[in-house]
C-alpha cells in the first residue's frame, strides 16, 4: 500500500487525510479491472481484518465502505 492510497483510505473512511492524488476513476482506467477482481480485493480485505481479530460487524461496515467505489474502480 503506498502513501496516497493509504490517505485515500483515512478519506474514505471518515478519517483526517489531506489525500491529493488522482480520482479513482483517473487511477484505474489503465488497468482494465473486471468484477472478479475488485470482489478478490474485498476479500483479501475481509480475511486480513479476520486475522487482526477485527469485530465481524466493523468489517461488513468497512467492506460496504469499499464497495461504494466500485463503479469509480471499475471505470463504469
Ligand atoms: C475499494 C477499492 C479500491 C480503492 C479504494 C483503491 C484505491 C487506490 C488509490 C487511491 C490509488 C491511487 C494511488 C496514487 O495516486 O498513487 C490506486 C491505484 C491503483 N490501484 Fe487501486 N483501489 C481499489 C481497488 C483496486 C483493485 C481491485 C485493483 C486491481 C485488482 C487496483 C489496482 C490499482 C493499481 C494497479 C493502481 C495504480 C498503481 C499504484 O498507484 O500503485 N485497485 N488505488
Amino acid at each position: 500500500m503506498n502513501e496516497n492510497r493509504a490517505s485515500y483510505l483515512a478519506k474514505l473512511f471518515g478519517g483526517p487525510s489531506d489525500y491529493k492524488g488522482k480520482s479513482l476513476k483517473e487511477a484505474h482506467q489503465s488497468s482494465d479491472i473486471k468484477d472478479g477482481h475488485f470482489e478478490l480485493f474485498i476479500k483479501y480485505f475481509n480475511e486480513s481484518l479476520q486475522e487482526l481479530n477485527v469485530d465481524k460487524k466493523v468489517i461488513e461496515e468497512a467492506a460496504q465502505t469499499l464497495r461504494s467505489t466500485k463503479n469509480e474502480v471499475l471505470n463504469r
